[in-house]
């Protein structure tokens, strides 16, 4: 007999599975995006980085919902690992929606009005803002998948999110940083 918390632990992997995926989509795109050579592969690559829109809000509130509820009939709410977790999922949806959203929409409506790559768009694709925040949420989500299956104090919790979430938003400047200078070198 399969229980209904096996089918919410399910569903909520399952999330986790439609995160990393939207999350894997950003960075191999994104980096596609960052090597565009004219403004027709610029345009090509947003938009296909448009398409995945609506797996970040539908990854999120699969997560979140199926884990209050395996929270609330497994665990504690006061459980250091879980109230760090919840945290951090609301963080990320804030900071993927605020910023990572908002900057590549704004990017596709630049590039839908601009006749060529000129670097005024480069330094906007290029951004390091923007990159660092893809990779910080990189960072935060593997560091929740540690909290998930180590189930640490609040030590812990904070510590390995926060961390992974520094050094995923360090290398995403510099990533930033190294492809602003070579698609500058295209336009010599
Ligand atoms: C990036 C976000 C998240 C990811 C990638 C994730 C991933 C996972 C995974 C892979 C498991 C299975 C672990 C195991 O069976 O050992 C799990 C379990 C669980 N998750 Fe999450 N999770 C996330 C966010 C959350 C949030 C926000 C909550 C709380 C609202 C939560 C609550 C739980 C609970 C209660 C379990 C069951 C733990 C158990 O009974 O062993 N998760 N999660």
């Amino acid at each position: 007999m399969v229980s209904e918390r096996s089918v919410a632990l399910f569903v909520h992997i399952l999330g986790a599975v439609a995160l990393a995926i939207a999350m894997g989509m950003v960075q191999v795109v994104g980096s596609r995006i960052r090597t565009a050579s004219d403004i027709t592969e610029l345009r090509l690559w947003l938009g296909l980085m448009k398409s995945t829109g609506a797996l970040w809000p539908a990854s999120f509130g699969t997560i979140l919902l199926s884990g209050l509820y395996l929270a609330g009939t497994g665990w504690s709410f006061g459980s250091p690992w879980i109230v760090t977790a919840i945290g951090s999922v609301v963080v990320m949806g804030a900071l993927g929606r605020g910023v990572v959203g908002r900057s590549f929409a704004s990017l596709g409506q630049g590039a839908g009005r601009a006749s060529q790559l000129d670097l005024e768009l480069i330094a906007r694709v290029n951004r390091p803002g923007l990159w660092a925040t893809t990779t910080a949420l990189n960072g935060m989500a593997i560091g929740v998948l540690w909290l998930m299956v180590s189930k640490p104090g609040w030590g812990q919790s904070l510590s390995v999110v926060v961390l992974l979430g520094l050094l995923g938003a360090g290398a995403g400047e510099r990533l930033a940083r190294r492809s602003g200078v070579a698609q500058r070198g295209v336009l010599d």
